[in-house]
């Protein structure tokens, strides 16, 4: 159970960071309003906000199985800087993440016109992607697969 959950969070993540990543720059591009909230670009907002979910999900349950995260929760490994992304940060990090994301998509579905839309799925997405890309554990990523 944990390889697998272990390979399969390693893998999504692909999913999670490109869908992201793809559907702020469609949105930064889309800002001016031109462009409908419609088709590719809230789609691409759609199925990340999805792909953020399931990661999520994932997440909180390898967060429990694995030897690297609640059983290695100590204020000893707290001074180990590997121990603790692993433990501490990565875990916080990324649910501040999906928590940005999913209020943009709300925010997004209320906001006024279709530049608005775009503007906020561009501010909360990009602000999200940013916190994500600082506590990958790049060590290990994407080499171990
Ligand atoms: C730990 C698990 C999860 C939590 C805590 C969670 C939480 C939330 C919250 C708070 C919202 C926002 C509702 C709103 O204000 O519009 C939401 C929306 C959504 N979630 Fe999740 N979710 C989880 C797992 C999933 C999974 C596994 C999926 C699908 C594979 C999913 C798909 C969605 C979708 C599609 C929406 C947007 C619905 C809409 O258009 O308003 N979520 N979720
Ligand atoms: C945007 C969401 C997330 C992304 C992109 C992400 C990405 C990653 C990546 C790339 C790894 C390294 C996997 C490897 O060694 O090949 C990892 C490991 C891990 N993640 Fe996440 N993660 C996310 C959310 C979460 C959440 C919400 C939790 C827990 C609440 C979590 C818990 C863990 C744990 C415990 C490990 C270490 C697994 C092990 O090596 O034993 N992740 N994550």
């Amino acid at each position: 159970m944990y390889t697998g959950l272990k390979h399969f969070h390693s893998f999504f993540a692909y999913f999670v960071l490109l869908l992201i990543a793809a559907a702020v720059i469609i949105a930064l591009l889309n800002r001016n309003g031109k462009q409908p909230f419609a088709g590719t670009g809230r789609k691409l907002a759609l199925f990340g906000l999805i792909a953020a979910h399931l990661q999520l999900l994932f997440g909180l349950v390898l967060y429990f199985v694995s030897p690297l995260g609640i059983g290695n929760f100590s204020g000893e490994n707290m001074g180990n800087s590997t121990a603790r992304l692993y433990m501490l940060e990565h875990p916080l990090m990324m649910i501040i993440a999906i928590v940005l994301v999913t209020i943009g998509w709300s925010k997004a579905k209320k906001a006024a016109d279709d530049g608005k839309k775009y503007g906020t799925i561009a501010m909360w997405y990009g602000i999200a992607l940013v916190l994500m890309l600082s506590r990958i554990p790049w060590n290990a990523w994407p080499v171990a697969g």
